[in-house]
């Protein structure tokens, strides 16, 4: 008998996606002098292929820590990182080294150029770092300041373009390598609000084009774009998804006002 229709067997069950990041317990507490301070208290994240994921929360509520930790920046205190299916803290730190530079790449409120060098030797810098031959690292390089507006800038250094120019090189820096996952930290910090709004447009649309990417953001406009915004809290995620349902700003409020409403009489400020 001929059964009409695929079969369906157990392998037909769909596999979920591996995500691109996935960190689970991630602790990381800083010491400065005699002085403690857990900046992470156990932070759980997946982050799949082609996600914009917006990070946002009051200052010093620990998401530059997230980042520097969930990319291997910085070292953690308990916990566990895979990033393209690599465990980030199990190996050595030359390897980690390396496997940040060649599937991450990051976009800072303090563009991080280099002053000496072209818009387009900074962008093809982490190319030659990598061991593309000069030629294609020069060519990959006008081929992506093309794409971010600066085509014709590229011989300018640093200090002879605006910030928002300073700022699409870094994209470009950033997008050059081809990683398959972009941090952002503040990148329109340092703008004023016409030129981050140019910005924003310019990362929404590299999102658009399939890159995956994970931007620590206090722009209410930008944070509530995204598909998908996690909000830290006191070194915890204390929501992740839909940016609708997300708790205003103004409703996470610091810690020690929390306690003093919860229990007043235990309190000694
Ligand atoms: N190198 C360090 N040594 C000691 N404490 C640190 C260090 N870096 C950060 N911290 C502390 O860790 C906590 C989290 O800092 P973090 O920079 O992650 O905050 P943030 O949420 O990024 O703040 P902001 O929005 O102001 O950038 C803060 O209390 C900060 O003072
Ligand atoms: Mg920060």
């Amino acid at each position: 008998m001929n059964d009409v229709g695929p079969q369906r067997t157990h392998t037909d069950t769909p596999v979920p996606p591996q995500p691109i990041l996935r960190a689970r317990g991630v602790i990381k507490t800083y010491h400065a002098g005699t002085q403690e301070v857990p900046a992470l208290r156990g932070i759980d994240l997946d982050v799949h292929v082609g996600e914009l994921v917006t990070v946002m929360g009051p200052s010093g509520n620990g998401k530059t820590t997230l980042l520097n930790c969930l990319s291997g920046l910085d070292n953690i205190d308990a916990g566990t990182v895979t990033v393209d299916g690599a465990d980030l803290f199990a190996m050595s730190d030359a390897k980690r080294t390396r496997h940040r530079a060649t599937r991450m790449s990051f976009v800072f409120q303090a563009f991080n150029l280099i002053p000496v060098l072209s818009a387009a030797e900074n962008v093809e810098l982490p190319l030659l770092i990598t061991g593309v031959p000069h030629k294609a690292a020069r060519k990959r390089a006008h081929d992506v300041l093309g794409r971010v507006g600066l085509g014709d800038r590229a011989d300018h250094r640093p200090g002879e373009l605006s910030g928002g120019e300073q700022q699409r090189v870094t994209v470009a820096r950033a997008l050059v390598g081809e990683p398959a996952l972009i941090w952002a930290d503040e990148p329109t910090g340092a703008l004023d609000s016409r030129t981050a709004g140019d910005i924003i447009e310019l990362l929404l649309e590299v999102h658009a084009a399939g890159q995956t990417l994970v931007i620590v953001t206090h722009d209410e406009g930008l944070g509530r774009t995204g598909q998908r915004l996690v909000q830290v809290r006191d070194g915890r995620i204390v929501h992740d998804g839909d940016p609708r349902t997300a708790p205003a700003a103004s409703e996470l409020v610091p810690v020690a006002a929390v306690t003093v409403t919860a229990t007043s009489a235990e309190v000694v400020l």
